[in-house]
């Protein structure tokens, strides 16, 4: 026998049971022979006619511990008594598992420990679920007793997966000359389009901190003051409505650097992004990104972050709705608006049961109807066909190429509206009709978005990203004649439909930024209480810069494969921005609130 201890020897009887010479997933069949000790959690626990098997638990994998009642007549009578979820730890001897017996889907599965020595360290009370139906709980209840649903195998991959995107991304910048640097929580508001969350301030009576919606307004004054290429991953804070891809308090990977243009912040942002996915997925991505622009997303899929992966492009039916006997379409066309469809490859097997669930579908996102066309291996078969011309129908087919067997979805309507519903009705029908390649990454940059966008509550432009974006210099000239019409020097990158991540160059001329401020009805006044301080960084001599920032989490659920972000979160909020293991948010003592001068003005809203 030879023992093989690492952090302890097991020949030291002082040193705890728990202090381990391997973790569960490491022995191997290389072993046999070894004094070992193990501790972690019963993950089964099973009595095969006196002999009992225990698979024991940690954060690395599986091993199987025998109980011999012949052999160890002490350890397998306390082994009796262990129930799934015991934390134990053992010291025991690395054997060969009997022919039949191996496990070829567990990397321990050619050896077994026999155990001479056990110790129960700690025995549940009771368990809010079993821990193996994890993924049929309701979510809920996995959020209530995240501290359990955490022990969950797929959690800790997820957490893992997380852990090494990190790491990857600290050496790759670290390579590249980026120096990680902290920027303060507790700061002034930071416009990137949503609520603040306050923080009342103690020491100065009615007034609050703002948890910072991005590392925006600090990164662009280190690089005024010469810090050249920074990064962090960091804490971000929006009070917005929440998303399977949004959480109140999420992680940006920000970077920023100084001396620079659109394509060398897109070059190391790719460059990172190949060298994740060649890491953490042991995927190659050969090809530079594809580049798209604003329009022409708009234009071909309906929305600034489309997948990729599948095609079932809009195309536009003008040319035939406006001159066709269909009311609902002439009436479009007339008003202004459009007349859009997508083809469904093989979608002429759709029902008109399925066909209405896909009107009610999109009339769910703003659509007022849907207008479809089934292509039968000898017509075109439309309940509106009469209200078409046979060279109209075939002006249609031929407009998305439509074969025997599929189907030509339209929707007529403001332009906005054709956009947003083909997209989700697009997005929708490839999920369900499978049409999305798994295990592709399709990454791309998409360009040339417009710097303003109208706000629909005031009808004034509004920053389409943020307001330090620089605006295009061949745009300067139109700025306050045709803001809509000017570009931003701004960039997205998305993965498969996903909206990963958004930067751009900013402005380092105050003079410019003011002009901003103003078009936006920031007045002087306004500008110096709120952004005062980037304006007086900006005199003291700004270098060009640029930046971006990517969305941790997104990425890291993107790589592991999941839809929801709370997937690869320790601890996220629901839906609702509750921390249902917590309890948070919380009432306080009326004492808390008088320290800080606050009183509520309704005690009747309390949090439900
Ligand atoms: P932006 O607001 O586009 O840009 O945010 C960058 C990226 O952060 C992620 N993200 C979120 N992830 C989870 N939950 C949320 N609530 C959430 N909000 C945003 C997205 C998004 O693409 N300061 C600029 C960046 C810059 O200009 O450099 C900014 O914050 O993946
Ligand atoms: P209606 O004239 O309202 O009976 O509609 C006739 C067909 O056109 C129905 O299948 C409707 O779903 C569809 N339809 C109605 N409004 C629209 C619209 N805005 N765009 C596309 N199709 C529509």
């Amino acid at each position: 026998m030879t023992a093989v201890p690492s952090e302890s020897s097991p020949a030291q009887p002082s040193v705890p049971l728990y202090i381990r010479s391997h973790r569960c997933g490491q022995l191997r069949a290389a072993d046999v022979g070894s004094t070992v000790r193990l501790a972690g959690w019963a993950d089964s626990y099973r009595d095969h006619g006196g002999v009992i098997f225990v698979d024991l638990r940690d954060r690395e994998g599986i091993t199987q511990l025998v109980f011999n009642p012949q052999t160890h007549t002490e350890s397998h009578s306390l082994a009796e008594s262990i129930r799934t979820e015991h934390v134990i730890a053992v010291e025991g001897v690395v054997d060969h598992r009997p022919e039949g017996t191996i496990n070829p889907d567990l990397p321990t599965g050619q050896i077994e420990v026999d155990v001479h020595q056990l110790e129960i360290l700690a025995r549940p009370e009771s368990l809010p679920f079993e821990l193996s139906e994890g993924h049929d709980v309701s979510e809920d209840l996995r959020l209530r007793y995240r501290f359990f649903d955490l022990r969950r195998p797929a959690m800790q991959q997820n957490l893992q997966t997380r852990h090494r995107i990190c790491q990857a991304i600290r050496s790759f910048l670290d390579q590249r000359g980026f120096w990680e640097i902290e920027t303060p929580f507790l700061t002034k508001s930071t416009p990137e389009g949503a609520r603040d969350f306050l923080v009342p301030a103690r020491l100065s009576p009615g007034h609050f901190f703002a948890l910072p919606q991005s590392p925006q307004l600090f990164k662009q004054i280190l690089m005024t003051a010469g810090y050249d290429k920074y990064f962090q991953i960091v804490r971000c804070f929006r009070d917005e409505d929440l998303r399977a891809d949004r959480q109140p308090e999420f992680t940006q990977l920000d970077l920023e650097m100084a001396f620079v243009t659109e394509e060398q912040v897109m070059e190391v942002t790719e460059s990172l992004l190949k060298e994740l996915t060649r890491q953490i997925l042991q995927i190659e991505i050969p090809e530079p990104f594809g580049h798209i622009s604003y329009s022409e997303a708009m234009d071909r899929f309906g929305c600034d972050r489309p997948d990729l992966r599948f095609a079932m492009e809009l195309k536009d039916l003008k040319a035939v709705a406006e001159d066709c006997k269909f009311q609902v379409y002439r009436k479009a066309i007339e008003s202004g608006g459009q007349v859009r469809g997508i083809c469904l490859p093989g979608g002429a097997s759709l029902s008109r049961k399925e066909l209405d669930e896909l009107t009610t579908f999109v009339q769910g996102v703003g659509a007022k109807g849907l207008a479809w066309f089934r292509i039968d291996p000898d017509k075109l078969y439309a309940p509106i066909a009469k209200f078409f011309s046979p060279q109209q129908l075939d002006q249609l087919r031929s407009t998305f190429d439509a074969k025997p067997g599929d189907v030509i979805l339209t929707i007529a309507d403001a332009p906005d509206v054709v956009a947003k519903t083909l997209a989700a009705l697009r997005t929708n029908l490839a999920e369900r009709f499978n049409l999305i390649p798994q295990g592709q990454f399709r990454f791309c940059w998409i360009t040339d978005f417009p710097l303003f966008e109208t706000d629909p509550q005031t009808h004034r432009p509004t920053p389409t990203h943020h307001p330090f974006t620089s605006p295009h210099p061949q745009d300067l000239d139109r700025l306050e004649a045709e803001p809509l019409k000017v570009r931003a020097r701004a960039y997205d990158i998305i993965l498969n439909g996903t909206e990963l991540g958004g930067g751009s160059i900013r402005i380092h001329q105050q003079d410019l930024q003011k002009r901003i401020f103003t078009l936006l009805g920031i007045g002087e006044e306004e500008a110096q209480q709120r952004f005062g301080f980037l304006l007086d960084a900006l005199r003291t001599g700004a270098a060009p810069h640029g930046g971006i920032a990517l969305g941790l989490d997104r990425l890291v659920m993107l790589f592991c494969g999941l839809n929801s972000i709370r997937e690869v979160i320790a601890f996220p909020k629901t839906q609702r921005g509750n921390c249902l293991m917590t309890e948070a948010p919380s009432t306080v003592d009326p004492e808390q609130l008088s320290e800080l001068g606050l009183r509520l003005l309704s005690a009747k809203k309390k949090h439900p």
